[in-house]
């Protein structure tokens, strides 16, 4: 059953001028755009060929003219995952297993996109279980959850670990301990909060030199402090002038916002460390 390059260049090639119904392009023309799409956002090599091959289903399960008006679900993403599994990796299947269930999900957590689709993709929404309940909408959020930090702690396997002092406050300066949310969103990209001698969460401590040069990292925070630039160069000046010591500005609510940025953090945090010069 397995499906192999040949075939799928095939079935393109002889079912790939089919239109799709109602969106003005053909079968090929949306396979492509959807690859365009990924590509765009710079996606990964496997999220490219998922995003080309994901309504390969319809090519495999031919139903005629427009078959939502006749009250068909063809369940192309769920058709196509005998034939695609031999050839292609887990990721790349689930990915197309999953993205009618994603434009379920995304219907219910941004309502916007429900107001973009074409009458056509509403009327395969409802025929394919309609927007997300609150019960799946949170299914939902936690596979994404989990999603985002296996692929945070994979990033950050392959960097070393390095010391980092968050700054919360000024007049004092304050930090974070460890046990806390946002020293632990820290550790998941390999950054380990620096440990003053204090009982506090937030303890309170004197940025000397000394203490500055032996971190990796020095991170101002947005909030709860509003941190600016000038701040970043107070700091920069204690430090002497050969130091390795880097310091930067952070989004705060990425760090700090428990539940409604946990997951954007994740992946904020893995990009700002990757570009961190
Ligand atoms: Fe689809
Ligand atoms: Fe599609």
């Amino acid at each position: 059953m397995g499906l192999r390059i040949a075939h799928i260049e095939k079935l393109f090639r002889d079912h790939g001028h089919i239109a799709y119904d109602g969106e003005g392009v053909t079968q090929l023309e949306h396979a492509l755009q959807c690859a365009q799409l990924a590509e765009n956002e710079r996606a990964g090599a496997e999220l490219v060929t998922a995003a080309f091959l994901h309504d390969i289903g319809h090519l495999l399960n031919l139903q005629g003219e427009t078959p939502t008006e006749r009250g068909i679900d063809d369940r192309h993403q769920y058709f196509a995952v005998p034939f695609i599994r031999p050839l292609f990796p887990p990721r790349i299947v689930d990915a197309i297993r999953l993205h009618v269930d994603a434009k379920r999900a995304l219907c219910a957590l941004e309502p916007e996109y429900y107001d973009s689709l074409s009458e056509d993709s509403r009327r395969s929404l409802t025929l394919q279980g309609g927007i997300f309940s609150r019960e799946e909408q949170a299914e939902e959020l936690c596979r994404r959850f989990e999603a985002a930090y296996e692929q945070t702690i994979a990033a950050a396997a392959a960097w070393a670990r390095q010391r980092v002092l968050y700054l919360i406050w000024k007049s004092p300066w304050m930090t974070v301990a460890r046990d806390t949310y946002i020293s632990r969103m820290l550790a998941t990209v390999g950054w380990d909060t620096c440990e003053i001698k204090s009982e506090a969460r937030y303890p309170a401590f004197e940025p000397t030199p000394g203490l500055l040069q032996e971190e990796d990292v020095v991170l101002l925070s947005s909030e709860p402090y509003s941190f600016r630039d000038r701040h970043r160069l107070e700091i920069l000046d204690l430090l002497p002038a050969h130091s390795r010591t880097r310091v930067a500005l952070v989004d705060g609510s990425m760090t700090s916002w428990y539940g409604s940025r946990a997951i954007q953090g994740l992946t904020y945090l893995r990009e700002f460390r990757r570009t961190l010069r």
